[in-house]
């Protein structure tokens, strides 16, 4: 999946600056500071890292606050790490496809060295999302689970039912939702016509279905 840089260009968006970070400042003083912010949802704070002291966690709290909000290491299946790995060093190396663009901005970025970079990818594989198997769950590509299918992997795999009860997925779609709004992805509380809208009720009746007990 892939973002379109100008889509967040046009976003407008007035920064609520309450920390002072380094990313906020960037994010404050550049003209691509509403780009950087937006790539991202806030929310997932670092003492939310699993294995907060490990060396992965440390690296992921250096390397990755530096031009957005902090990913969570269950956003993406275990294989879809190594290649945005790769490409957020690239950018941190100022060889990103917008790094002339963004050159200014992201001078004073530090990269990883090589074996940091793999004690990254080591650590946020090891705390990845487990994708739903759509053998397990036939019912994904039916009719009932379009409206969960279609919203639910436009940033990230479609995760297993299972990781939470139907109790607890309600809550985690909720966040999801003020996620899509945050990332610019479809919501539907303003619908455009012909883009499909956001079903929450039959995501969660899907959702629930096949939860955990
Ligand atoms: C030099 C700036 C910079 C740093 C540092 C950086 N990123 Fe990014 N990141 C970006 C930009 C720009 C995008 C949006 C374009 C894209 O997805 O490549 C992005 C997007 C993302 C996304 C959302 C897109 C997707 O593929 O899901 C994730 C997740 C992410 N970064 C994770 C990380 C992690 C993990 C680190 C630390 C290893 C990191 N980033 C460090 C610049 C950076
Ligand atoms: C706009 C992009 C986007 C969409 C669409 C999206 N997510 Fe996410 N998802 C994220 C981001 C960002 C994270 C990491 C931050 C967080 O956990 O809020 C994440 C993390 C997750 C996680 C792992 C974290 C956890 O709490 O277990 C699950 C599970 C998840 N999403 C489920 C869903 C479901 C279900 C849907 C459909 C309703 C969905 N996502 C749609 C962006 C998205």
């Amino acid at each position: 999946m892939h973002f379109s840089f100008l889509i967040f260009l046009f976003l407008s968006f007035s920064s609520a600056a309450d920390e002072a970070d380094a990313a906020r400042r960037r994010w404050a003083e550049s003209p691509y500071g509403l780009l950087l912010e937006r790539i991202l949802p806030p929310g997932f704070e670092p003492a939310m890292l699993p294995e907060p002291a490990s060396r992965g966690a440390r690296l992921t709290r250096r390397y990755c606050v530096q031009c957005h909000n902090l990913a969570n290491p269950a956003m993406h299946e275990r294989r879809k790490w190594p290649p945005t790995v790769e490409r957020m060093v690239l950018r941190m190396q100022g060889k990103g496809n917008l790094g002339p663009l963004m050159g200014e901005m992201m001078a004073g970025v530090e990269a990883p060295t090589p074996a940091e970079k793999k004690a990254l990818v080591a650590y946020l594989r090891r705390h990845a999302q487990k994708p739903l198997d759509p053998k397990k769950y036939p019912e994904v590509n039916a009719r009932s689970g379009e409206s969960f299918r279609l919203a639910c992997n436009q940033c990230h795999a479609l995760p297993d039912p299972r990781r939470y009860t139907a109790k607890e997925w309600p809550e985690v779609v909720a966040r999801m939702q003020k996620n899509m709004e945050w990332m610019n992805r479809v919501v539907g509380s303003k619908p455009l016509p012909g883009e499909p809208r956001l079903r929450i009720e039959e995501i969660n009746t899907f959702l629930a279905k096949y939860a955990r007990p």
